[in-house]
């Protein structure tokens, strides 16, 4: 664990110190010269020169000054945004990977400092647990990170914030690459349970209780695997005066897609165990909610499942009942998502009164072959409540993409012998396919956002804030929007 330090330590010894370099004034930030020595800034006059830095259009220059190093990050003032400097955060991860004690160099406000330690934090995981043997590409070194201002107090205080929201991503991201072996809906249920010490309150539906409650497309998709199902509430009461919930939030928790009879082949099964990655963006939000003390009343209610192959599996052309009364013919036992989370709406909306409800899920492929792993796609039945997840999404950089939903999808999951199909006539449109399945289950003055996460939930290489793996994707963008609606 890296500790962020925000005192001004100037006189600390570091192996890695940490400046901006001012792309079009071809300047040193702010205490540049003053704190460093003669021979290294000889030293660094010529290595900027041999390296053409920044024309070359590298991030950084590395200069090694004996057994520490100078790190000179390029930076053009009129794009040095919030965003820049988390990413910035991101990048540094990998430059700093040998380094223990650095420092950073703030140059302008203290806000920089947070974004980029908050960016470090993002970029710098790394899921790791399993390798035996430690070797340098898999562990950071870094101890310490030190942030050196003169002109107002940093604080630790201020950065807490922060840091609840990207532990709450790491946390995610842990639970998501966790393989189906270890993460089964039991073992995820427990997790979860933990969070009661963030100030959570937590219900755990079993199997029984989930029979009784009529969970039955939950059921269908459960019921060949011997993992045994779990429904899991997660309330954050952030105002008690205030008796309903502002948010619910509902999340998809397949610990294992095999596709069920509709087996997935060869490729199609790999990472599967991903496909609970918009439940784990249920969890982190409400525990990044709790630690950061929200005002807001928002609940989570995400079903844990593993979708598995047996002799009692649920058979294509099988017709169930839903919690909601509604019977749906099974025509795809691979498209068992939008099943398990049509009950969970029914349940919210049933047991909670939730009127605001957004649902997160790794869906559909077909969202992929849309909007590649870019965006995640955005279906509403409510466009200012869409408008306002956008806005969210592009301040947070996690983008997503109106998408549509309606009758012309709507109409392909007419059944002939029940009230719906769970998939279409026709592959076209397939993630807007899955959207109006799920609005089938919406009430009526129900504002709905579903959002399809099948392609944002995994990095294949990394990005500066991604390592490659899970993303976490979902908490920053929903964080973001109950901080600035409620
Ligand atoms: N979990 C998958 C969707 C998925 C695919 C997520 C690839 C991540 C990467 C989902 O349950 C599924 O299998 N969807 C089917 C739907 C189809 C049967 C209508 C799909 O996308 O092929
Ligand atoms: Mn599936
Ligand atoms: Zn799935």
């Amino acid at each position: 664990m890296v500790k962020y330090i925000f005192e001004n330590k100037k006189n600390d010894k570091f192996d890695a110190k940490i400046f901006l370099f001012d792309k079009k004034e071809k300047k040193f930030g702010t205490y540049f010269e003053e704190n460093l020595s003669k021979n290294e800034l000889t030293l660094i006059k010529e290595t900027i020169k041999r390296e053409n830095f920044p024309e070359n259009k590298k991030d950084f220059s590395v200069i090694s000054v004996g057994a520490s190093k100078v790190i000179l990050a390029s930076f053009d003032e009129s794009k040095a945004d919030d965003l820049f400097f988390q990413k910035l955060g991101g990048k540094l991860s990998n430059v700093l990977f040998e380094s223990e004690k650095a420092v950073y160099y703030v140059r302008e406000k203290a806000e920089e400092a947070y974004h980029l330690a908050y960016g470090y934090e993002l970029g710098s995981y790394r899921f790791d647990k399993y390798f035996t043997k430690k070797e340098s590409s898999h562990y950071s070194t870094l101890q310490s990170l030190s942030f050196a201002f003169e002109k107002e107090k940093l604080s630790e205080k201020a950065y807490a914030d922060f840091s609840a929201v990207a532990s709450s991503v790491n946390l995610a991201r842990d639970l998501v690459n966790e393989p189906a072996n270890v993460l089964t809906p039991k073992t995820y249920a427990d997790e979860i349970k933990k969070l009661k010490k963030c100030g959570l309150e937590i219900e755990i539906l079993d199997e029984k209780e989930l029979k009784k409650k009529d969970f039955n497309l939950l059921m269908a998709v459960a019921q060949a695997s011997d993992n045994k199902p779990y429904v899991v509430v997660m309330k954050w009461i952030g105002n008690k005066k205030q008796k309903d919930f502002d948010l619910a939030l509902v999340g998809k928790g397949v610990t294992f897609d095999s596709g069920g009879l509709n087996i997935k082949t060869g490729s199609g099964l790999e990472y599967m165990n991903y496909d609970m990655g918009g439940s784990a963006a249920v969890v982190g939000t409400l525990r990044a909610l709790a630690l950061t003390n929200s005002k807001a009343n928002v609940i989570g209610v995400v079903g844990l499942v593993e979708n598995a192959i047996a002799g009692n599996a649920t058979r294509v052309n099988d017709v169930i009942t839903s919690m909601s009364g509604q019977t749906v013919e099974i025509m795809n036992t691979d498209a068992e998502g939008r099943l398990v989370l049509a009950d969970l709406l029914t349940y919210t909306q049933q047991k909670y009164q939730a009127k605001k409800i957004v649902d997160l899920a790794t869906l559909t492929g077909a969202v992929l072959v849309c909007l590649s792993k870019a965006y995640a796609g955005l279906f509403s039945n409510h466009d200012k409540f869409a408008e306002e997840l956008l806005k969210a999404g592009v301040q947070v950089d996690e983008k997503l993409w109106r998408l549509p939903v309606d009758e012309h999808f709507n109409k392909m999951l007419d059944s002939s012998v029940a009230d719906m199909r769970n998939i279409g006539t026709s592959r076209w449109g397939g993630s807007s396919q899955g959207a109006c399945f799920l609005q089938r289950f919406i009430d009526e003055g129900v504002q709905w956002a579903h959002l399809d996460i099948a392609g944002t939930a995994d990095e294949d290489k990394g990005t500066d804030l991604n390592p490659k793996g899970a993303t976490g994707f979902g908490i920053k963008v929903l964080y973001d929007y109950v901080k600035n609606n409620f």
